[in-house]
């Protein structure tokens, strides 16, 4: 066993799971695996301050070696065991994924698996938004279903800063367009809030989503995370859902919407008076980890159970080695899910001293 599978020997044990009736794969708190997120690179073209600050994250930054990399059809593997095991949503993630290369080609691969039952994948990506003007259109006709661009601001001058890069708003706003020309239809935009950084700019980018694209995009807010290590983050900069809510509210009233799935990550709201739908993921306030059903694949082949998790199971013996069969891949990631007992958020205050080494956003793709 390497350092990097090795258990972690201060993790609380729960106990397996009784079997469960349906024949679906569970872990130890009981809950299904629906969700795989693949990172498909480590790289960014945003310096994003809450995911890699340009302090920790510059010129002499040593990314993944592309040799290192799992190829298209490594990926397609896993996907397709992951399949097999209950998994229906595939999202595509970075880094940035819009930087690998021929992106398309694998797109195409993986809208060509099945479910058990005979249904596509539920494929989905997120994207920085920045390359989306120019790859829209083909994204689409490769087969993506679902499209997330992250949005931190409608201001300029508070968007620059916040991607670090001096990266235009107005080209991702561009890229929004294309992408709805494309025919994606209710694309999502996360905005990570953060007090005093870019609170300031939640109602503009609301004000923004209800007035354009016919109330079509659900604009999310996301409560700034400790994910990493890197981030500085601080209590003190996490502003509550409820409170955003509330601001909101006070200018456009607001009725909750029931989940539509799940395992859902957004508490879903609707505007009253038909203007389209908000999002607000409270991983810090209202922890959601008693559904959790997702699973993170980095660009490497690690797996990772958990968005806090210090290490992952290394793959690529498996997929690279002499025996790596199907039968052996499939059954180890069921050991893997069959074994996770994750539940970070809910238990922050307790974890937080205990993980000082928490993997990086960029790394597991959010
Ligand atoms: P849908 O399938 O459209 O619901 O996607 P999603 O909300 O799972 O995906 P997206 O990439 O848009 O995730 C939004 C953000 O929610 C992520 O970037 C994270 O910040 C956060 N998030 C997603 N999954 C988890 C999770 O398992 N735990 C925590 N703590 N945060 C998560
Ligand atoms: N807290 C909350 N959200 C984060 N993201 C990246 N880092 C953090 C963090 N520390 C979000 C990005 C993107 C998604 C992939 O993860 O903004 O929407
Ligand atoms: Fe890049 Fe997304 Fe991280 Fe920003 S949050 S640095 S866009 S991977
Ligand atoms: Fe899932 Fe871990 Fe996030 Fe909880 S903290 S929702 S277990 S990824």
């Amino acid at each position: 066993m390497d350092a990097r599978t090795a258990p972690l020997l201060w993790m609380p044990r729960v106990p397996a799971a009784p079997a469960p009736t349906d024949g679906a794969l569970h872990d130890r708190r009981q809950r299904p695996w629906r969700d795989l997120r693949i990172s498909l690179t480590d790289r960014c073209n945003f310096r994003c301050g809450y995911c890699m600050p340009r302090s920790r994250f510059g010129p002499g930054h040593r990314f993944l070696p592309q040799a290192q990399l799992l190829s298209f059809e490594e990926i397609t593997q896993v996907a397709r065991q992951a399949l097999a095991l209950g998994v229906r949503t595939l999202r595509l993630t970075g880094g940035e994924p819009l930087l690998r290369r021929d992106l398309t080609r694998l797109i195409r691969q993986l809208a060509a698996l099945r479910t058990p039952d005979g249904r596509p994948p539920d494929l989905a990506l997120t994207s920085n938004g920045s390359l989306l003007a120019g790859q829209a259109e083909a994204l689409r006709e490769a087969g993506l279903a679902r499209l997330t661009v992250s949005l931190d601001a409608l201001d300029d001058a508070v968007f620059r800063r916040m991607n670090d890069v001096g990266f235009p708003v107005a080209e991702v706003l561009r890229g929004l367009d294309a992408a709805q020309r494309a025919g994606f239809e209710r694309i999502k935009v996360n905005m990570v809030v953060r007090r005093g950084v870019n609170d300031g700019e939640a109602l503009a980018l609301a004000g923004h989503f209800r007035a354009n694209y016919g109330g079509a995009m659900v604009l999310r807010f996301i409560e700034f995370m400790d994910a990493g290590c890197h981030n500085g983050w601080k209590m003190d900069e996490v502003l509550p859902s409820d409170e955003l809510r509330a601001r909101i509210a006070a200018r456009w009233p607001l009725q909750p919407l029931p989940a539509t799935r799940g395992g859902e990550t957004a508490q879903r709201w609707r505007y009253a008076d038909g203007a389209g739908e908000i999002g607000f993921i409270s991983s810090v306030s209202h922890a959601f980890c008693g559904d959790c059903t997702r699973a993170r694949l980095t660009a490497d082949g690690r797996l990772y159970t958990c968005l806090f998790a210090t290490q992952g199971h290394d793959l690529r013996p498996l997929l690279r080695g002499a025996q790596g069969g199907e039968a052996e891949l499939r059954a180890r990631l069921a050991a893997i899910w069959a074994d996770r007992a994750d539940a970070y958020s809910e238990q922050r205050e307790a974890l937080r001293p205990l993980r000082p080494e928490r993997a990086d956003m960029h790394v597991l793709g959010g």
